[in-house]
């Protein structure tokens, strides 16, 4: 569960150039909701994301996930359990290294110091099984550098890597805005189970209102830092893909 209350985030306070890019937003997400954010440019869904990540701190309000007050804790510290997965293919994962040298690091940072992960053939195995869930044909290409990947091939494993065993919420901000409708879907379709399988909390901020119809099963749209429609899944499911297309006429 997270619990956001009275949240503000205020850039440039006080000068000429302030901007209340989250403006006292209250939001209650479930455990293993799948919430979909919508919203013009400039309204707050990413200040949102980080304020959930870490990544920046309130200037007002507080951030509980699953009864742990995390307001003030950094985002490293909530790495463990939170993932991110980011518009930029190449912000998620080293160019320079191979595919498993990303997996390794990748479990290296959700473990406990000290523990280390063998350089070893079950190691191998594991990667190349959880790849070729993907059905890209990666599991054959697990020495190849990541920077020679497609955009798609590199977000989607960008992704599965993500997701390891402490895991517990995911966000997705504009995950396939990079990436022609082919990626596109697999990495969606790719999401969603991984958000199935691994039972979790998921945040995804799109602008393609064709995958904000289908996936999810709650949604809301942001405006000028807040909340100005909230969908439950009831609701959602009643929706018409054109409703989605009102909200911003
Ligand atoms: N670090 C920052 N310093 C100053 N202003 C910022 C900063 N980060 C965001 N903003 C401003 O806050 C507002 C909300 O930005 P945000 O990135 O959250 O919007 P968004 O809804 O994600 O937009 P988009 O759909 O374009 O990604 C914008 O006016 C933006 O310029
Ligand atoms: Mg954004």
């Amino acid at each position: 569960m997270i619990q956001i209350t009275n949240v503000h985030k205020i850039f440039n306070s006080g000068k000429p150039n302030q901007v209340n890019a989250v403006n006292g937003i209250n939001l209650k997400i479930k455990t293993e909701e799948f919430l979909v954010i919508v919203g013009a440019n400039g309204s707050g869904k990413t200040t949102l994301l980080d304020l959930v990540a870490g990544s920046i701190s309130p200037t007002s309000g507080n951030i509980i996930v699953d009864d742990k007050d995390v307001t003030k804790l950094p985002d490293y510290k909530r790495s463990k359990w939170i993932a991110r997965v980011f518009q930029n293919p190449m912000s998620g994962t080293a160019s320079d290294l191979s595919i498993l040298d990303n997996f390794r690091l990748a479990t290296i940072r959700t473990r406990p110091k000290g523990l280390s992960i063998g350089i070893n053939e079950t190691f191998k195995n594991q990667v190349k099984e959880k790849i070729s869930t993907l059905g890209l044909g990666l599991e054959n290409k697990i020495e190849q550098q990541m920077g020679t990947l497609s955009g798609g091939q590199r977000q989607a494993l960008t992704l599965l890597m993500s997701v390891m065993d402490n895991c517990k919420v995911l966000l997705l901000d504009e995950p396939t805005a990079a990436l022609d409708p082919r990626s596109a879907e697999v990495v969606m379709r790719t999401a969603e189970e991984l958000i199935r399988d691994y039972r979790l909390t998921a945040i995804l901020i799109t602008h393609n209102l064709k995958d904000a119809y289908t996936y999810g099963n709650r949604i809301i749209l942001m405006g000028e830092g807040q909340i100005q429609k909230d969908l439950d899944a009831g609701e959602k499911g009643a929706l018409k893909q054109n409703d989605l297309f009102d909200w911003f006429s």
